[in-house]
């Protein structure tokens, strides 16, 4: 069983979409072992909490300094005992503290097509304003492996969505999320729970077949 923990910031609908894949069966071998979130108001921890999922709050305001809130964030992960942490909508840049004690087990997804619009300054719905003002006519979201740099590590899965005459980025944002964000990210954890991912030498990602697609 893959234990997971989830880190969260906001809304938690990519957090809802993983909770509905364990409960549904479409995340296989997976527990959700810990919602952890930044922020105390976010709604993300009442879906954890209606779904009787332990979950917890380490806010960098509640510490002195930054130093003093990565140490607890990583004690927090720690005590929670994850195989695979997932950001999900996670808003705070993970200390290096934390990449490097859970190197190659942290995975986030970013509402766009990495290497596009992603990096510094490229998150919720600036990343979609972005994109439209560049007039790009495909966007989409991309979950990747966490290193230490911003929106930087090993790819795992994208999926690409049209952008459309009329769209805002809102309107754009809601249909990245729908087609794309809530669909590869309880991808990318199945396959994570599968045994099915690999990362080579060069930091490229593979995917083995499932047991029943092997000839
Ligand atoms: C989404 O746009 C997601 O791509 C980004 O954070 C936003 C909020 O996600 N990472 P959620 O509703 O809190 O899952």
């Amino acid at each position: 069983m893959l234990r997971v923990a989830v880190c969260v910031s906001g809304g938690g609908t990519n957090l809802q979409a993983i909770i509905d894949g364990v409960r549904e069966g479409t995340i296989k071998n997976t527990q959700i072992v810990r919602v952890i979130s930044n922020n105390p108001g976010a709604y993300a921890l009442e879906r954890a909490e209606k779904a009787g999922i332990a979950h917890s709050c380490v806010s960098p305001r509640s510490f002195p300094d930054r130093n003093a809130f990565n140490e607890a964030f990583l004690a927090e992960l720690i005590d929670a005992d994850p195989d695979l942490i997932v950001l999900a909508g996670f808003m705070v840049a993970v200390p290096a503290n934390v990449v490097s004690h859970f190197h190659h087990r942290i995975i986030n997804i970013h509402p766009a097509l990495i290497p596009s619009f992603c990096g510094k300054g490229y998150y919720g719905l600036r990343v979609h304003e972005r994109a439209l003002a560049r007039g790009v006519k495909v966007t989409g979201a991309t979950v990747h492996f966490v290193d230490e740099d911003l929106d930087h590590g090993p790819i795992l899965l994208q999926k690409a969505v049209e952008i459309q005459e009329g769209d805002t980025p809102k309107i754009l944002q809601r249909r990245v999320m729908e087609q794309a964000e809530w669909v590869i990210l309880p991808r990318a954890i199945s396959l994570i729970a599968e045994g099915r991912v690999s990362i080579d030498q060069d930091l490229i990602t593979h995917i083995a077949p499932a047991a029943y697609e092997k000839n």
